[in-house]
């Protein structure tokens, strides 16, 4: 059975069989005008509840270096920590596509390398496609990975692993020139064959005008609501990311506040001896525990 032939097996189950998603099922969903939803996950837990919930596609977003290794910026994730990640979100998802960041450093190089790399996220980690970030300066591998069978998505604007060259995390397309740079780059990677775009952090009357333009889905994070669907760190979505949310973030939980007084509460009864209780204790059976204790008596503390 091929990793991604999960039908069968919740058939097999007795399970509802929900369709698997695939890039064909986000292009009708384009065509039709129906939103494509999508969001990141960095572990099995997580990936599962976004899984079940009936999110589209799942990203291992390289995001994953700030919001769960702790990095400044998306720059220093390696690799190898991409393909850990992406192995325990693959073994979670079931339905929806699992897409891995290629991160900074793995396609910059040469297109040879990018190649390689992204066929280590689909032979190793079992992704089903992979992001990289950049316009026209990405079409010789956008095209290279489609000729290997890759599906590609591409990512332009706010492109977070620019982020020296841009002079921060910064809206882009504010000017003319910017919005016609921003078209011809997104056309140029649908011509090369990418599958999908990440519009980032830009107006939404740019964001709109591409998604015009493309046949493709555009899938936007700070890009306003016309784009064809939306994606959202899960860290974002609900309150675990440890700063201030942008102004395009919207939080529909608190996990933060969630975890907080759950670890407080376990502290506090830990402390106060409160935990573990007694039906939270494994018991020696009668006759056992009558000898342990006639062969050496449990002194309490005074
Ligand atoms: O790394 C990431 O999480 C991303 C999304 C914001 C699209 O690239």
């Amino acid at each position: 059975m091929s990793v991604t032939n999960f039908c069968s097996a919740d058939a097999q189950n007795g399970a509802a069989v929900r369709a698997k998603v695939t890039f064909q099922t986000i292009q009708e969903k384009k065509q039709s005008g129906r939103p494509i939803t999508a969001l990141t996950a960095y572990d099995y837990a997580t990936a599962r509840l976004v899984d079940e919930a009936g999110i589209d596609l799942v990203l291992v977003g390289d995001s994953l270096a700030q919001v769960v290794l702790g990095y400044d910026t998306t720059l220093p994730v390696t690799v190898d920590e991409m393909l850990h990640h992406t192995r325990a979100v693959r073994r979670a998802v079931k339905h929806a596509i699992v897409a891995a960041d290629m991160p900074y450093g793995s396609y910059h190089v040469s297109v040879q390398e990018g190649v390689t790399n992204a066929t280590r996220f689909v032979k190793e980690a079992g992704a089903e496609a992979v992001k990289i970030e950049g316009g026209a300066n990405r079409v010789e591998l956008v095209e290279r990975l489609t000729d290997a069978e890759i599906p590609v998505i591409g990512h332009l604007g706010l492109t977070p692993q620019s982020v020296h060259r841009m002079g921060g995390y910064k809206v882009q397309g504010k000017t003319m020139a910017a919005v016609d740079g921003l078209l011809k780059d997104a056309l140029a990677l649908e011509d090369a064959g990418a599958a999908a775009i990440v519009l980032e952090g830009m107006p939404r009357e740019v964001a709109q005008h591409i998604t015009h333009k493309l046949n493709i889905p555009t899938i936007g994070i700070g890009a306003g609501p016309d784009c064809d669907g939306q994606i959202l760190v899960f860290h974002d979505l609900v309150n675990l990311s440890f700063s201030k949310p942008a102004k395009f973030v919207r939080q529909y939980g608190d996990a933060a506040g969630v975890f907080r007084s759950a670890i407080e509460g376990y502290l506090r009864d830990v402390e106060l001896r409160e935990f573990p209780g007694e039906s939270e204790s494994y018991h020696l059976p009668k006759e056992t525990r009558a000898a342990l204790e006639s062969a050496s008596p449990i002194r309490r503390k005074a």
